[in-house]
Formats: structure tokens, sequence, C-alpha cells
């Protein structure tokens, strides 16, 4: 069991902010990844289609015999998981607790921004997880629609991403948040300017770190944490390989070897 790989999807290449992070603090871990292009975005899709999607995806990586999975994507672990949690046999791990977590932590004044995907935003669900941990936190939340093609476009620096990250940012801003949660995986990439524009005084929280933890966590308690090798990574997309890999080495720091297309 405990050199079973660790299963990840996204809906595309936004999850590999997540795989990074795992890669850092579990290096003997082997990662099979699943970035469905063929179908992405989610943020834009119906919860019943978010739900579908997740479940094939699970499938697959199932399939490939994972010992655990982790959906790295914030619009699939806001509608998704919920519905999903005890349907399979291995432990889900999602991205929106480890990430209202770390937010409840760092705030001071109790204000807390929420940036991510227009179905993230609807479903409310790092609203909930927050006031569950703290009840007197206040959450503003904002859907950026079109910061995921910015990213996906490579534009993650001047004018414009800053214009539309000001139209965005600004009623946050007003609100006097002290902390602000990047919820999507795409937006680590615009950390930049997204600090630019919210101040520099706004701790920003990407839950890759969290989520990594978590992962550790139960991975240690189970007793299947994996720390005789160096881990290997497999990638798998639903389209575009070529694509997938010429913008990996943006999110990941490094370049990927073993990827391959697949119909799930
Ligand atoms: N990676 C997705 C997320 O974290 C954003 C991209 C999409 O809309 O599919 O929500």
């Amino acid at each position: 069991m405990r050199t079973k790989p660790i299963g990840i999807f996204d809906s595309g290449i936004g999850g590999l902010t997540v795989v990074k992070e795992i890669m850092r603090q579990l290096p003997g871990e082997d990662i099979v990844y699943f970035g469905d292009t063929a179908r992405v975005p989610y943020g834009t899709k119906s919860k019943e289609t978010v739900i579908r999607f997740s479940i094939e995806n699970i499938l697959f990586l199932l399939k490939q015999n994972v010992k655990l999975i982790c959906i790295a994507c914030n619009t699939a672990s806001s509608v998704a998981l919920p519905v999903i949690r005890n349907h399979f046999r291995v432990p889900l791990v999602g991205v929106i607790s480890p990430g209202a977590r770390e937010a409840v932590y760092a705030t001071q004044n109790k204000r807390i921004g929420v940036i991510g995907t227009s179905a993230t935003i609807k479903s409310m669900a790092y609203e909930f997880e927050i006031k569950s941990l703290e009840p007197k936190a206040v959450v503003k939340s904002q859907a950026c629609p079109l910061f995921v093609p910015f990213v996906e476009e490579g534009w993650l620096a001047g004018g414009i991403i800053e214009g539309v990250a000001l139209k965005y940012l600004k009623p946050l801003k007003e609100s006097h948040i002290d902390t602000l949660i990047l919820g999507c995986t795409h937006y680590p990439l615009l950390k930049p300017v997204i600090k630019k524009v919210i101040g520099k005084d706004v701790v920003l929280i990407d839950s890759a770190k969290q989520v990594a933890i978590e992962i550790k966590k139960i991975l240690t308690l189970e007793n299947l944490l994996n720390t005789q090798h160096k881990g290997r990574q497999k990638f798998y997309v639903s389209d575009n390989p070529a694509w997938f890999k010429s913008m990996a080495r943006k999110f990941l720091g490094q370049g990927i070897k073993e990827i391959s297309r697949i119909t799930v």
C-alpha cells in the first residue's frame, strides 16, 4: 500500500501548484496527476456537471491504483466533494478546509476575503468552512472569472491584468480585509499582481502548503507514508499534452517528462 502513488486531479493545469508543494513536502511519494484539459473550465459549469466530471476523474485515478486522492481544484472541492466524500474507499482530500483553516489562523481583524471561480464563490463553501471555525468572521467573496484565462495565456503581469485585478479586488480592499484566500489553483501565479493591487499588508493564502500538510498527516496516521525513494510523477491530460507540457514549467518550476493523453 505504502508504495502506491498519490492521485491528484484538476480541471487542467492549476493543480500543478499543489503538485509542486506535495513534491516539496513529500519527496518520497509517487504522483499520478490528471488534468482535464478537454473539459476545462469547471468554474463556469453547473454543479451536476462538475460532480459527474469529478467522479469520472476519481474512477480514472483509482484505476491507476492510488492510495489517496487530492482534489486540487477549488471548484470540484467546493461543489463535488461534499456530495461524493463518503463514496470511495480511498481518502479524498480537497483544498477548501486547509485554506479556510490557514486563513482563520492568519487573520487579526477577522475580515477575510475569498476569490475564486464563479462556481466556487456561488457554492459559499469557504464561507461555511470559515464560519464553522470562527463564527465571528466576516467573509467577503468575489468571483474573478477572467483570472484563469489570463494565467493560461501566461499574462501574469502588466497593465491589462492589473486593471482587471483592480476591478475585481476593489470591493474587497474597501471592506478592509487583512487576509485573502486565493480560492483557485491558478491564482498563485498571479500573486505579485494581486499583492500589488490589494496591498502588501493583506496576507495571501494559497491552500497548497496546507493541503500537503494534511496529506502528510493522513498518510502518517494510516501508516502509508513513502519515504524510501525519490518520488516519480506521471501526468495524464484529456487533451493537448504539448500545451500542458509547455505550461508546466511555469507552474512547477521544472519541466515534466512523462505525459499521456487519455479519455475518461
Ligand atoms: N483550477 C480550477 C479551480 O481551482 C479553476 C479552473 C476552472 O475553472 O476549471 O477552481
